[in-house]
């Protein structure tokens, strides 16, 4: 587990790398719109997914939801740093559905690379839903 009072340097130009280097292994056929996304774990762990689509149309895994699988198929823990980019390199926005995918498992302090420079999840996704809020259904 990372100590969380040390500011840690990330490489953010390695961690694009790796996205645009997993982005070439996406399978797309429908869309030709191949999607790569790499993060950090809080042990440091590197993770990677790319886009998976179907002949069914709507069945399609985004990037990230193979990167999350990787997650927890080696070992847990929370994700810190995440980038995700096009066929051409390119950063994109994760979609909506994995933004909700990732504060599961990265929270309001989720570091995201964008388009617009370096956000938090809590920018890209304010007042999220989340685990917290199943604790206070009044149930
Ligand atoms: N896609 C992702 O993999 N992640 C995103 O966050 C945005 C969209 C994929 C899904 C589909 O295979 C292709 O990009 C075009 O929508």
């Amino acid at each position: 587990m990372a100590d969380h009072s040390t500011p840690v340097e990330v490489d953010w130009e390695s961690l694009r790398a790796a996205a645009v280097e997993v982005a070439a292994h996406a399978y797309a056929p429908y869309s030709r719109y191949h999607v790569g996304a790499a993060a950090l774990a809080d042990d440091g762990r590197l993770l990677v997914g790319c886009n998976v689509e179907n002949a069914a149309y709507g069945v399609v895994l985004c990037a990230e939801c193979g990167l999350v699988s990787q997650l927890h198929a080696t070992g847990g823990g929370r994700l810190t740093h995440f980038v995700c980019v096009n066929g051409e390199g390119e950063v994109i926005m994760p979609c909506g559905r994995c933004r909700q995918l990732l504060f599961e498992q990265g929270g309001d302090e989720l570091q995201i690379m964008t388009p617009r420079g370096l956000r938090t999840m809590a920018d890209v996704l304010p007042q999220a839903f989340g685990p917290d809020d199943l604790h206070h259904s009044g149930r």
